[in-house]
């Protein structure tokens, strides 16, 4: 089975076609770093209007790239939930257009646990039931997957996401964007016990995490407590290496203690990375120190699976389309995740959506 994956949630316009759930025929990336780095974060007007101007090139270079044409595709996955609305569309857009002019299936994809899945791609058994925590500039969430169909929301970050908390701290470090491969190299030379950064969670009891206040701490140790952000310079004698390892040690802290205290509550054997912020270096020995300790199997992607990509979408899509999910050229987009247990019904199985197949 041939899926075209489409992922254009954030700021990545990008495509692939992956065979039966594990195999890359193609992957392409078209990154939009450059466009956003002069404002130190992704400013979402100008995301959606480089998304319509790539998404067309780049799923016709996944397609060359495969050696494929349209009528060689079984499938095809795209992104709808969650991202930028303006983002999300132009991808969900392209997907719809396709099946309406070929027929072929289409199945709407939750961006959030593609990047778990994305395990699948290096082959990687996912063991179900198993706890995702998935870690980017856009989202912190820890998923209880029964399968791939059935997933629930354990917790979230109930303000900043762990990469825009990295991003944030590299900016006041002078180290651009995106900051937090930065922050990781500069981790390295320094020692995460020189400042003691507040362990900030989500409410008592929850598994949500929190991590404003701990960007807030950061603020303060560099500037003063009456800093403002974008304002005034660092004091004089503080070790950005330090800080950076410091802030680091405190937000993995958390990241980790979460998870394996979810992965505990639902007693599951499996502990699944995914994610940009997944591929931090001190978070990778933390949890899989941490995890194996407690007697959990911990699944890391490698860094290069980490980030967004098409073959993901393309990943989860297989499962979906198989157990025979699909979705009709009413697939909307949504911003935001449910909290409540999402089940997908596989109906029962028939030629969809529209259109006759050529
Ligand atoms: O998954 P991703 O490529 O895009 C989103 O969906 O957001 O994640 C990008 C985020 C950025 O915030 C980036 O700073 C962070 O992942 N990131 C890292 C590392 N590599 C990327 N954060 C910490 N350590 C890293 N090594
Ligand atoms: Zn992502």
């Amino acid at each position: 089975m041939r899926v075209l994956g489409i992922e254009s949630s954030c700021d990545e316009t990008a495509a692939a076609v992956v065979e039966d759930g594990a195999r890359v025929l193609s992957d392409v990336v078209a990154s939009q770093e450059d466009l956003h780095a002069p404002y130190g974060g992704v400013v979402p007007e100008v995301a959606g209007r480089a998304h319509e101007a790539n998404i067309v090139p780049v799923v016709g270079k996944a397609l060359r790239d495969a050696g494929l044409s349209l009528a060689g595709l079984d499938g095809i996955a795209v992104t709808n939930r969650p991202g930028l609305v303006g983002s999300l569309l132009v991808g969900v857009q392209a997907a719809k257009s396709l099946a309406l002019a070929t027929g072929l299936p289409l199945v709407g994809v939750n961006h959030v646990l593609a990047h778990a899945h994305a395990n699948m791609l290096c082959g990687t058994a996912l063991r179900f039931p198993l706890v995702a925590l998935v870690v980017s500039g856009g989202h912190t969430s820890l998923y209880l997957c029964r399968s791939p169909l059935e997933e629930t929301l354990l917790g979230a970050t109930v303000d900043d996401a762990a990469g825009e908390a990295f991003d944030k701290v590299a900016a006041l470090l002078g180290l651009g964007f995106p900051g937090g491969p930065a922050v990781d190299r500069l981790a390295r030379e320094g020692d995460r016990g020189a400042v003691r950064f507040p362990r900030t969670r989500g409410a008592k009891g929850t598994l949500d995490f929190s991590f404003s206040g701990l960007k807030t701490a950061v603020l303060y140790h560099l500037r003063g407590q009456d800093a403002r952000p974008g304002k005034g310079a660092n004091r004089a004698g503080v070790r950005p290496a330090d800080v950076a390892a410091s802030f680091q040690e405190a937000l993995v802290d958390a990241l980790v203690k979460v998870t394996l205290e979810g992965a505990r509550r639902a007693r599951v054997r499996q502990v699944v990375l995914g994610g940009g912020v997944a591929a931090n270096g001190r978070l990778r020995e933390r949890m899989a120190e941490e995890g194996a300790a407690a007697g959990f199997e911990v699944v890391l992607p490698p860094p290069r699976l980490c980030t967004d990509n098409g073959a993901m979408i393309a990943a989860l899509g297989t499962r979906l389309l198989e157990a025979g999910v699909r979705d009709g050229l009413d697939l909307d987009v949504h911003p935001r995740l449910l909290r409540n247990p999402t089940v997908k019904k596989a109906p029962p199985r028939r030629p969809a959506p529209a259109g006759g197949r050529r």
